[in-house]
């Protein structure tokens, strides 16, 4: 089988798993979603992979070797990719050079405006918004060892309305923008490796 073996780390609701998953199950996608993890218990993104038969996990960051559980999950699944998709938490060296080139994120802005730490969730859109921009976006980028500053893969953007609320952009980067391009990024690795 082609494609590539893809944790999903998640932190909240998942939406952006799911337009993994979906494109998985209608075959844009070669590559088998192998496990989901999350630091939240109750995140919503591991009730979306149980729904789809996929293997969810919680890790508990509380308790010591948060890093070394994490990275002994994705070997033992022989990972090949990892995607943070709404991920809240700072990925650590260990897993950086384990996963050297391995690891993207979807960020809800066009980085590199909007990005690093403080920059997550509707910060990001409530920022844009103050500042005035006419226009907003998401990038999926590879992760390094700073916070949103790896190499870009793909970038997209969408307009700013006078009218929009933070909530408004939100909804707008996220359907039009992150559920497309995380998919198109994943495709691209995917043709890459092949
Ligand atoms: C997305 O805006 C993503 O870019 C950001 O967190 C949000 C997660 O949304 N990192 P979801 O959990 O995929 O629905």
């Amino acid at each position: 089988m082609s494609g590539l073996r893809i944790a999903v780390l998640v932190s909240g609701s998942g939406s952006n798993l799911q337009s993994i998953i979906d494109a998985v199950a209608n075959h844009t996608l070669t590559s088998q979603i192998v496990s989901v993890i999350s630091n939240k218990e109750g995140a919503f993104g591991l009730e979306r992979a149980r729904q789809s038969n996929i293997p969810a996990y919680f890790i508990n960051p509380k308790e010591a070797g948060y890093d070394e559980k994490l990275l002994a999950r994705l070997q033992a699944d022989d990972v090949e990719l990892v995607v943070l998709a709404g991920y809240l938490k700072i990925v650590q060296a260990n897993l950086i050079q384990a996963y050297k080139g391995k690891i993207i994120n979807i960020h809800p802005s066009l980085l590199p405006k909007f990005g690093g730490k403080g920059y997550y969730g509707i910060k990001v859109h409530e920022a844009v918004i103050a500042m005035g921009e006419k226009e907003s976006g998401a990038t999926v980028h590879f992760v390094d060892e700073g916070v949103d500053t790896g190499e870009t893969l793909l970038q997209r953007s969408v307009p700013v309305y006078e009218t929009d609320t933070p909530d408004d952009l939100q909804q707008r980067v996220l359907h039009e923008v992150e559920h497309k391009i995380l998919v198109e990024a994943i495709k691209k690795l995917e043709e890459e490796s092949a």
